[in-house]
């Protein structure tokens, strides 16, 4: 079953198709890396806009090494997070200047000098990493703005009548995208919040890498203000029920059936979070979503995060 998935998947990525794959954070919608075919297939698939940049999957930080021009320092963070398999391993995407002469689809680096690389962490992702011997550009697996899929059905009701491949690896495992690092500067900064903890990069920078301000530079194009946007009206940091509208609650602070954590287990709500978000938005039960509030500490940042963008109306 799994061998005869992977196949699949492998000669869906030679013949320059889309795969829908799982990761530990939320699926991914992949193409090979050197196919601007794939690549633009994706990019159409998702109507994402063509400046957004991919992120470059990776077995292992041995083939990150061979595209990317890893600092001393952003080889230290590479070694130490990306373990794959191991408790020790978090999502953490780098970037990273592009080696010179080596083959990646320029459309997906968007003609930046720079590439995001992660290794992502998922049984089956790696074995068809593995077996296909090249890594593997991906974004996450949804319509452009709209919520991350953590789940293969998720993937298949949004996006499967547009591409001939998924390969079902359950919930995902963390639920949140990975968090976005840019070395190429000094000291490093925080692109995007997400499942690897600020707590966990200043543990071993040495330092809080701080958040670089979106829209000041093209460095993160893709932290579009309004993203991860439901079809209802979303609020957050919300203590009170309204009639009609569906709550999301945190804690204690709990009206319904939905809550993200009851133990305030935020680890709990980062998994939840996109599932909850996907199930309650629906203009034929409810007329919007309010949120409670989520603490600003560990996942709580990212979760807050796509919850302030999921909300933004512009
Ligand atoms: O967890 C994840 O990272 C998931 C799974 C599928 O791996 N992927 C994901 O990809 O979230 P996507 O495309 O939805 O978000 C990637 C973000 C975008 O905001 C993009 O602008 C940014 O990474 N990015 C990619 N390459 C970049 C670069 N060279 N410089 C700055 N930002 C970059
Ligand atoms: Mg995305």
């Amino acid at each position: 079953m799994f061998d005869s998935q992977i196949q699949q998947a492998i000669a869906s990525l030679n013949r320059e198709g889309v795969v829908a794959i799982p990761t530990e954070t939320v699926y991914g919608l992949a193409a090979d890396a050197s196919s601007d075919k794939a690549v633009a297939a994706i990019y159409a698939i998702k109507n994402r806009p063509v400046f957004n940049p991919l992120i470059l999957h990776v077995e292992h930080g041995e083939q990150a090494f061979l595209f990317g021009d890893f600092s001393p320092e952003a080889q230290r963070l590479a070694k130490l997070f990306w373990q794959p398999g191991t408790p020790a391993h978090r999502p953490l995407t780098l970037i990273v200047p592009i080696r010179r002469g080596i083959s990646l689809s320029k459309l997906a680096t968007v003609g930046l000098e720079t590439v995001g690389i992660r290794v992502p962490d998922h049984p089956l992702t790696q074995a068809l990493l593995h077996r296909h011997g090249r890594p593997l550009f991906a974004p996450s697996a949804n319509m452009s703005t709209k919520i991350s899929a953590t789940d293969a059905s998720i993937v298949q009701e949004t996006l499967g009548d547009k591409i001939s491949c998924l390969l079902d690896g359950g919930p995902c495992r963390i639920g949140l995208e990975s968090t976005i690092l840019d070395t190429t500067i000094a000291p490093f900064s925080l692109l995007r919040y997400g499942g690897t903890t600020l707590e966990e990069l200043t543990s071993v920078c040495g330092y809080a890498p701080k958040l670089s301000s979106p829209g000041s530079v093209m460095k993160a194009p893709g932290m579009l203000k309004k993203h991860y946007v439901p079809s209802l009206k979303l609020k957050m940091n919300q203590t009170e029920p309204k009639e009609g509208e569906a709550f999301l609650g945190f804690g204690q602070i709990s009206f319904g059936p939905y809550n993200l954590s009851v133990s305030k287990d935020l680890r709990e709500a980062a998994g939840n979070l996109f599932r909850f978000l996907y199930a309650l938005d629906d203009p034929q039960r409810f007329s919007g979503i309010r949120v409670a509030p989520i603490p600003q500490e560990g996942l709580g940042w990212a979760i807050n995060d796509r919850l302030e963008r999921a909300s933004c109306s512009e």
